[in-house]
């Protein structure tokens, strides 16, 4: 392993659980931040890109989603010279529409956590990221784009929300995020997309229902979400590297400049 400090990467992948093996043979990194070392990064290339692969969880699944340290890995892809992300997700269905085994590439996200440092900006300059669009368009239109191509169906508008975990929901819980208009939980999409804005990066994630969402069918088992996973990982991988060479090299969406409206004018 070697410490890295310099531009490597452009495009990275934050694989969830279940896809922690989605991308073998790549070279392991670790990179220093502010925030603490990262997790191991692996680097590699696809189709002439250099990629970075970041399992959220570890390789061995060993973090859990309340404790994964998003700071230092977001910082890490940002130092290593990354501008996109693209995320996989395990979520429960809490509409009835979804399925399990479904795609999801989500739209719009609500914030249910409760302990997780949500931000890079803790000190002044008081600084309030635009947060209207909380996933990439264009991440989102080419990963929408090779879903339908993999699988002929993918669900291409959902509000994900997230909850701190790492019990399930309670199935009162599930209802009121029916009625709040959410799709699908997961635990680890907050705050992982709003530190990749915070640092002008892109960020949008394929998620895949591994489960019916608590009160809908029955107990819920971290086996039966591991199960899915693994049916579905070959399907994400082929759709990640499809997009991975989809992305226009030059980004056209307003990521770049996300922080642009929320520093106070002359702030620092
Ligand atoms: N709830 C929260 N997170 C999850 C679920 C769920 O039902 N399934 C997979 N990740």
């Amino acid at each position: 392993m070697r410490a890295a400090d310099e531009k490597i990467a452009d495009i990275a992948i934050i694989g969830g659980t279940g896809l922690e093996e989605l991308f073998e043979g790549f070279e392991a990194i670790n990179v220093g931040t502010p925030y603490g070392l990262s997790y191991t990064i692996f680097i590699g290339e696809i189709h002439g890109r250099r990629v970075a692969f970041l399992p959220r969880h570890g390789k061995k699944h060993s973090i859990p989603p309340h404790k994964i340290n998003y700071r230092a890995n977001i910082y890490a892809l940002h130092k290593i010279g990354v501008e996109r992300i693209i995320a996989t997700n395990a979520v429960g269905a809490i509409n009835l529409n979804f399925k399990p085994g479904d795609l999801v590439v989500p739209h719009d996200l609500v914030d249910f956590t409760k302990q997780r440092q949500l931000t890079f900006y803790d000190q002044a300059p008081v600084v309030h990221v635009d947060f209207t669009e909380p996933y990439c368009p264009e991440v989102r239109k080419v990963l929408i784009e090779k879903a339908r191509d993999e699988t002929g169906a993918v669900h291409e508008k959902a509000v994900y929300v997230c909850t701190e975990g790492p019990r399930f929901e309670t199935p009162a819980e599930i209802r009121m995020f029916r009625a709040l208009g959410c799709d699908i939980v997961g635990m680890t999409g907050v705050p992982e997309s709003i530190l990749a804005r915070e640092l002008g990066m892109c960020y949008a994630t394929i998620c895949f229902v591994s489960n019916m969402a608590a009160g809908i069918s029955g107990k819920l088992t971290y086996e039966e979400v591991l199960e899915i996973s693994r049916i579905v990982m070959p399907k994400i991988r082929r759709i990640i590297v499809a997009a991975i060479s989809a992305l226009p090299k030059i980004r056209g969406c307003s990521c770049p400049s996300a922080l642009a409206s929320g520093k106070p004018s002359g702030g620092a």
